[in-house]
């Protein structure tokens, strides 16, 4: 071997060690050591010692995740420790007559210590690991054998090839659940969905549909997380307690929950429950309930088990977030943008922790999708604060009547045309703001709390306003008097004060509250924000072109095209006419300084061709941060352009304009030389991390 293969052979060996460091803080400790970048620059330097190196490509490199083999199918594994359920408590008094089993068994008076951790919605999965090496992946399957899945479970970037540290037992089989968040969730749907692929119909279908696709480089796809919970055969020596095997196991890189603690006897037991119903909605992932389990791992053998569930463990389960119901009509909905929404009305059910009696069927796509006709049993859903959705219907149960739903011709609130454009999943009435539910949903926006903040203005109040002709837009709101608002049914004279008063004082706003107020489809109040602190004046914002206004972050050609589209309606004009002759007003707004030190700020920049280290996105928003424009298209105005690979059109034209170039590597390097003082984009899709 000569000496620059000896360097060589060292180089790969340390870049393996580095990247499987750097994945085990983002993956495992969720705490990320290097921007996503140098990551990327690592794996590609080690991707090219390799295919110069094969035989030194070791099996634990993070490049060997994806092996290209299709699956013919999945061969069946018997489980040498057979993977158990759960028993269940529905409610503390079974929880108690659990602790009270336990105590009985073993004989304690006092509080027994348990584990506690989530119970999750995924899919369980059986991790061997033999001297610290990964060597095969199995599901559970019907607890006794299940199905080797090792090509897939490869890919999953939670799970370690290789253990860290040392100390592992020679044979160790964890036990864990695979799963997806509910971000990536609904990420991954909707890129299915684009894709004109088959969507899940909840995260825990999408964790096990993904582990048991046949293609492992469409697993490797998929944004999947794991936490160990369990143990199967072990030849070898691990704490005394579960709680401190879980510390060992985040230690050689087996992620466990961060949310698992010790907690003494049923009080604490209890006391975690409801902690952590609680904060139910604001993890990241599905959680079904909470497991608790004795700590002390001697004490667990002396339960043992009983038929096919540990005497040692038990689930306390949450209220269901799915559940079934049935469907009694299906109503269409009008709202601000006109958009005909179908709404399903249902027999009233407790889901995810309240009574439902509505859930939205999106559009007419999912309609049909679905084929939700009235009189079916469905499965409806309602997790976190999401709104309650029809997730599937029991096809089985639906009466022979039911024929399937149509979507009115005529709008249901005025009687317009409802139409639906070729590249819309929405229908819309065709009415505008002749409609009264477009129009009463328009000023209803335009009086909201984030938008001009009229106090006092309910939903009964502006239905009756446009009912009795006072009101036909957010303008006349202004024209209103006490006495005409007195003379209104149930509506004292001191009410009607009130109100005029409280009209007085929306007066006075702001410009991203205004703009926001205008309810233009697709401007919220982040993009009016970053309107309002790019063209600073209304005026500049209705005169400015759809290249000035995609200068702006998060504004793209559709929404550039919505604003531009506003202002060009007259209708709109006059409205905001009237209103600022009302005299709707608004500060100044005050433009930060940015980082005005680098030699990007103040530059306008055209991304262009493909960049493989950088999502558009990031790459956008880290431009934006440091001050830069970025606009989609070379013009005079272009300061520099940053090429990826196979930049066609734009490249050429930046060169024949002497306009300044630069690759992607260099543009990185700018970026990294600074990267620490440069803020992470918000906001960016999960794809744009590794997976
Ligand atoms: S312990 C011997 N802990 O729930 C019992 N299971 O209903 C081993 N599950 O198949 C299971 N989260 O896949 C345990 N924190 C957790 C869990 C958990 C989810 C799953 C597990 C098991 C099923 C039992």
């Amino acid at each position: 071997m000569s000496p620059g293969d000896q360097d060589a052979r060292a180089r790969i060996r340390a870049l393996v060690e580095i990247l499987n460091d750097l994945g085990y803080h983002y993956h495992v400790l969720d705490a990320p050591r290097a921007p996503d970048a140098e990551y990327d620059r690592l794996y590609r330097e080690l991707q090219a010692l390799e295919s110069a190196h094969p035989a030194w490509v070791s099996p634990t490199s993070p490049t060997q995740r994806v092996g290209g083999a299709l699956l013919d199918g999945f061969t069946e594994v018997r489980h040498s420790v057979p993977m158990l359920s759960l028993d269940n408590a529905m409610d503390a008094a079974q929880l108690r007559d659990f602790d009270r089993r336990v105590r009985d068994w073993l004989k304690i008076e006092g509080p027994v210590a348990y584990s506690a951790e989530p119970k999750l919605d995924g899919m369980a999965i059986s991790l061997c690991y033999r001297q610290g090496v990964l060597a095969q992946a199995v599901t559970r399957g019907d607890g006794a054998s299940g199905e080797d899945v090792t090509a897939n479970v490869r890919t999953i970037r939670a799970v370690p090839l290789a253990l860290r540290g040392a100390g592992w037992p020679a044979v160790l089989e964890v036990r864990g659940e695979i799963f997806i968040t509910r971000a990536a969730f609904a990420d991954m749907n909707r890129r299915q969905r684009d894709l004109g692929e088959k969507t899940y119909m909840n995260p825990r279908n999408a964790a096990a549909g993904s582990v048991r696709q046949l293609d492992p480089a469409l697993t490797a796809r998929r944004p999947l997380s794991l936490f160990c919970h369990g143990l199967g055969a072990v030849e070898g020596v691990l704490p005394a307690r579960y709680s401190e095997i879980q510390a060992q196991w985040l230690a050689w890189g087996l992620p466990v929950c961060p949310e698992r603690q010790v907690v003494s006897g049923v009080a604490g037991c209890l006391d975690y429950h409801q902690a952590m119903a609680q904060r139910r909605d604001a993890l990241p992932y599905d959680i079904d309930g909470v497991v608790f389990k004795v700590d002390e791992v001697a004490l667990q053998r002396r339960l043992g088990f009983v038929a096919r569930a540990p005497r040692w463990a038990i689930a306390h389960k949450f209220p269901p977030q799915e559940v079934l119901t049935r469907v009694l009509a299906v109503t269409f909905q009008v709202g601000r943008t006109g958009a005909v929404t179908p709404v399903a009305r249902l027999e009233p059910v407790f889901v995810g922790g309240v009574t439902v009696s509505n859930a939205t069927l999106h559009n007419m796509d999912e309609v049909v999708r679905k084929d939700v006709r009235v009189g079916d049993t469905v499965t409806v859903r309602r997790a976190g604060d999401v709104i309650p959705e029809v997730v599937q219907v029991i096809e089985s149960r639906r009466p022979d009547t039911a024929p399937p739903v149509q979507l009115p011709a005529q709008c249901p609130v005025c009687g317009s045309d409802v139409a639906q454009l070729a590249d819309e999943a929405v229908a819309r009435c065709q009415g505008g703001l002749f409609c009264p539910a477009q129009r009463k949903a328009a000023i209803k926006h335009f009086a909201s709390r984030r938008a001009l903040d009229v106090q006092g203005l309910g939903d009964k109040l502006i239905e009756q306003l446009i009912a009795q002709a006072l009101i036909a837009d957010p303008a006349d709101l202004f024209a209103l008097t006490a006495p005409a608002l007195a003379a209104l049914e149930r509506f004292g004279e001191k009410s009607a004060n009130n109100l005029i008063q409280a009209l007085q004082q929306a007066k006075t706003t702001t410009l991203p509250r205004f703009i926001y107020a205008l309810g233009i489809r697709d401007v919220g109040e982040a993009t009016a924000g970053q309107l309002a602190l790019e063209f600073g004046a209304l005026d500049a914002l209705m005169a400015a072109d759809a290249e000035r206004l995609e200068t702006v972050a998060d504004v793209g050609p559709v929404v550039a095209a919505r604003v531009i589209a506003f202002f060009a309606e007259p209708h709109n004009r006059t409205v905001i006419g009237k209103l600022l002759d009302a005299g709707v007003n608004w500060p100044p707004v005050a433009r930060p300084t940015v980082d005005g030190d680098h030699p990007l700020a103040g530059k306008t920049v055209v991304l262009t061709g493909a960049l493989t280290a950088l999502s558009r996105h990031e790459a956008k928003a880290r431009l934006q941060a440091l001050g830069a424009k970025v606009t989609a298209s070379v013009s005079q105005r272009t300061d520099l352009v940053i090429v990826g690979a196979d930049a066609g059109a734009k490249a050429k034209k930046a060169a024949q304009w002497q306009i300044e170039v630069m690759t992607e590597e260099a543009f990185i390097a700018a970026l990294e030389s600074r990267w620490r003082d440069i803020p992470a984009p918000t906001g960016a899709p999960d794809s744009t991390r590794r997976t």
